[in-house]
């Protein structure tokens, strides 16, 4: 019962939208159909092809996504989380505990299914918008716009973030405010959707009406009955999926990177370096945050892990998860994925450089790794070399095969 509920808060804040303004809700019988192939395409395997250094985050994340050998070292894979085996108990930002849900497991029709809700724009109460509208498979799931346009003209207040092995996250969004896919509803996910859809019997029915849902869901669930559970199971599924696994680097990791020409291998260097620190907060094979606001450890305190507060502005317009402290994204695909930053301020890598290098505001916030000895911000002082370097190895995160994947793609071909 219980799970239903969740999964249902779930579905509602994924589609809900915040949108206030009814509109006539259009059926669109005649809208398009999505062409799949006659064999459905694997997904699950998806697991078995991860490199070894991403295997073992995923068997440390939330949700026992894929199969994963059941020996593979770290691997938990009753689907739960290493740090604590017992896992779904899970602590907020306020101390309370939360049961945050886990990935789902996935299936290849789950996932399909899943596929052809994220570009279906009938998720929008007049068939306009899909979640591929803002997150566009080109540009590793992100939006070449500063701001994505919603539901009736509405803008999103921050950028849209790239979809990237999101399974692996345990604070989704910008401000942190989600612990796994599966619970990026149980916190208000206002301005996220803008898709207009209000009513998930609206949603349900209208699914209902066309050729091919039902036949879908049968197959994903071995029954047509179309709920709105199995509607954000399936998107969760699509989205948990979408994995970036075979950049230069991940193929240079088996050959201590002799794929690497001499400015990446210097790049490499200054990222995880003193100089720079990128790698203390972009760390691991996800070059992500390490975790949740729980799970503390060396890299922050408990109320900082997660995010952190980099002196875009001395006073924070957006307070993200508290006074200026944002979600420290995962760099791969970072090349893909322009405009930078939740406000999407910075055009290219050379700009987002130039910020760390010398544009960083002595925000009371600030992290202390972005301060100099004597408390102030930090200056890099990197030669044009060094950020010819930087920006050459972030280029070697990108993994173009993902953008182009039959699996991540679009069904509708009209
Ligand atoms: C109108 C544009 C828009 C639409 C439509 C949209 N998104 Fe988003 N998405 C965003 C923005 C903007 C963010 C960041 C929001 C924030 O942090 O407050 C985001 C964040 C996300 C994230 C978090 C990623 C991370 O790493 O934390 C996921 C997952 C996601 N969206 C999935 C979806 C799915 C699934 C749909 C369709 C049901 C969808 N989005 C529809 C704009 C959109
Ligand atoms: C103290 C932790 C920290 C350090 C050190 C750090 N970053 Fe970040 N990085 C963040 C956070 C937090 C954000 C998101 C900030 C925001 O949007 O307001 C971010 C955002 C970014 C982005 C934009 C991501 C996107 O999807 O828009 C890039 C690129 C980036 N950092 C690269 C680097 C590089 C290169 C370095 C080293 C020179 C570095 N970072 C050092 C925490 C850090």
């Amino acid at each position: 019962m219980k799970k239903i509920t969740l999964l249902s808060a779930t579905l509602l804040a994924l589609l809900a939208g915040l949108s206030s303004c009814f509109e006539k809700i259009e059926f669109a019988g005649e809208l398009s159909t999505p062409v799949l192939p006659e064999k459905v395409l694997d997904y699950d395997g998806i697991g078995a092809s991860l490199p070894d250094h991403l295997k073992s985050e995923f068997a440390r994340a939330r949700g026992n996504v894929f199969q994963l050998p059941s020996n593979f070292p770290n691997g938990n894979n009753n689907g739960g989380n290493v740090f604590f085996p017992n896992d779904p108990v899970s602590i907020d930002f306020n101390g309370n505990v939360i049961n945050a849900p886990k990935n789902p497991r996935i299936t290849d029709d789950g996932a399909t299914l899943g596929r052809v809700l994220f570009y279906d724009t009938r998720l929008s109460i007049n068939n306009s918008i899909s979640c591929a509208s803002c997150h566009h498979q080109s540009a590793a799931f992100a939006d070449p716009a500063q701001f994505s346009k919603g539901f009736g003209g509405k803008v999103t207040p921050r950028n849209s973030m790239a979809i990237v092995n999101s399974a692996l996250n345990s604070n989704l969004f910008w401000d942190s405010r989600a612990k796994s896919v599966s619970h990026l509803a149980l916190q208000p996910v206002q301005n996220h959707i803008e898709m207009g859809m209000e009513s998930m019997e609206v949603l349900v029915k209208k699914l209902a009406a066309t050729s091919f849902y039902p036949g879908l869901f049968a197959k994903a669930y071995k029954t047509q009955d179309i709920k709105a559970e199995k509607i954000a199971e399936a998107l969760a599924q699509f989205v948990c999926s979408i994995a970036s696994k075979d950049s230069k680097f991940d193929q240079g990791m088996s050959s201590k990177f002799a794929n690497f020409n001499a400015l990446e291998k210097m790049g490499m260097e200054i990222f995880n370096g003193d100089k720079a620190k990128c790698g203390s907060c972009h760390s691991g094979a996800n070059f992500a945050a390490a975790d949740d606001p729980m799970m503390g450890g060396e890299y922050s305190a408990p109320e900082v892990a997660g995010t952190a507060v980099i002196g875009l502005e001395l006073q924070a317009k957006d307070k993200g998860k508290d006074n200026g402290s944002f979600r420290i994204p995962s760099l791969r695909n970072i090349a893909l994925t322009g405009p930078y930053m939740h406000d999407g301020r910075f055009k290219t890598l050379d700009e987002v450089i130039e910020h760390y290098n010398s544009g960083i505001q002595n925000h009371p916030q600030l992290d202390k790794k972005l301060r100099s000895g004597n408390g102030g911000p930090l200056r890099m002082n990197l030669n044009a070399l060094e950020k010819k370097a930087l920006i050459a190895f972030l280029h070697t995160l990108s993994d173009e095969k993902m953008t182009v994947d039959e699996r991540f793609s679009n069904p509708f071909l009209d």
